[in-house]
């Protein structure tokens, strides 16, 4: 996880179903405040995907949609929710970036 600042982050022994937001929290991640708690409802944990995992991340649904929308500003193809990306084995190794504050 690349943070606000350009600082990088790797993780180990990321248990299943805990969010890239509660990750960045705990490790102190600048950038990832996760105001609402995970409640898809502030945008505070916005991340950009890498392209190279995005298929594997997925899309947004609409409600993540809606809410990524009230920060269009900073917006990218690949933006999701920290808060809405649960860590699988199938994500070993994602690589993200922190998304500037937006100016909303
Ligand atoms: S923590 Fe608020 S939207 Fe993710």
């Amino acid at each position: 996880m690349t943070d606000a600042e350009g600082g990088t982050h790797t993780f180990s022994d990321v248990e299943e179903g805990v969010s890239l937001m509660e990750l960045g929290r705990r490790n102190g991640v600048a950038g990832i405040m996760g105001d609402c708690g995970g409640g898809c409802a502030c945008a505070t944990c916005h991340v950009y995907v890498d392209e190279r995992w995005w298929d594997k991340v997925g899309a947004p649904d609409d409600v993540e949609f809606a809410m990524l929308d009230m920060v269009a500003d900073v917006m990218k193809d690949t933006s999701r929710l920290g808060c809405q990306v649960r860590m699988s084995p199938q994500l070993d190794g994602l690589a993200v970036t922190v998304a500037p504050a937006s100016g909303y």
